[in-house]
């Protein structure tokens, strides 16, 4: 059943979140593309968020730490302005229903710019708090596709600290239902690897549950 049969007005709104430094010949952006594609048919109506970390991404230094540590009401404009590029970000995954992560594996973990957006959207008071219980996802109700791409380290591998450190860095947000797609061991035979990938896509997204809910 897609969005457009069941009446939805509101589109599926995907963010994708490239971390490849390549821009053409990357694995990781073609398979992104291919979960995209498949939503796009799955549930027909769909809004679009391309955040591609090579543009660039805020880290974090003195003046974020400070503004960050500062409750709300009490910032003042430069507080503000050392987390304009952090908010926008906390922002847009909001506003996702579904978060697509293009995710190499670089030297056994994640490309440096895609830990810096873990960074910028790990925010106490907006995507996660504290409470007597411990730390508490304030992301509810999302779904997050990973495709993991490498040249030889298997994933979930013990050499392979970029998939648990996105599982874990998702969890902490609340984004607990996550899909890994493996794009592993690329240098051993890339063109079945990529068509398994591509199999497993199809797969799961044609067995995602229809959103009904979103047919309001
Ligand atoms: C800087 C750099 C470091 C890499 N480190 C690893 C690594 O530690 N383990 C591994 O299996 N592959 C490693 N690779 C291979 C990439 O994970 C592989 O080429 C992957 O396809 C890159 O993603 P992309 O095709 O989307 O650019 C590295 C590649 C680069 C460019």
């Amino acid at each position: 059943m897609t969005l457009e049969k069941t009446g939805a007005k509101n589109p599926l709104n995907i963010l994708e979140v490239s971390a490849s430094g390549r821009r053409s010949e990357s694995i990781s952006r073609g398979l992104t593309q291919d979960i995209i594609d498949a939503l796009e048919i799955r549930y027909g109506y769909i809004e679009l968020t391309r955040r591609n970390l090579g543009d660039g991404v805020p880290f974090v230094d003195e003046g974020w730490i400070a503004a960050n540590f500062t409750p709300d009401e009490e910032r003042t404009d430069e507080h503000r302005a050392a987390l304009t590029g952090s908010d926008a970000l906390v922002d847009e995954l909001r506003r996702a229903d579904v978060v697509v992560i293009g995710a190499p594996i670089y030297n056994f973990g994640v490309p440096a710019v895609l830990k810096a957006w873990v960074d910028m959207i790990a925010r106490a008071r907006l995507t996660f708090r504290y409470t007597a219980n411990g730390p508490e996802g304030l992301l509810k109700g999302k779904k997050a596709y990973i495709v993991v791409a490498s040249g030889g380290v298997p994933v979930d591998s013990p050499a392979d600290f970029a998939t648990p450190y996105l599982r874990q860095a998702l969890q902490f947000v609340g984004i607990s239902d996550v899909e890994i797609i493996a794009a592993d061991q690329l240098n051993k035979a890339a063109d079945d690897t990529i068509d398994a990938a591509r199999a497993r896509i199809a797969e799961i997204i044609h067995t995602a549950p229809a959103l009904d809910s979103r047919a309001a």
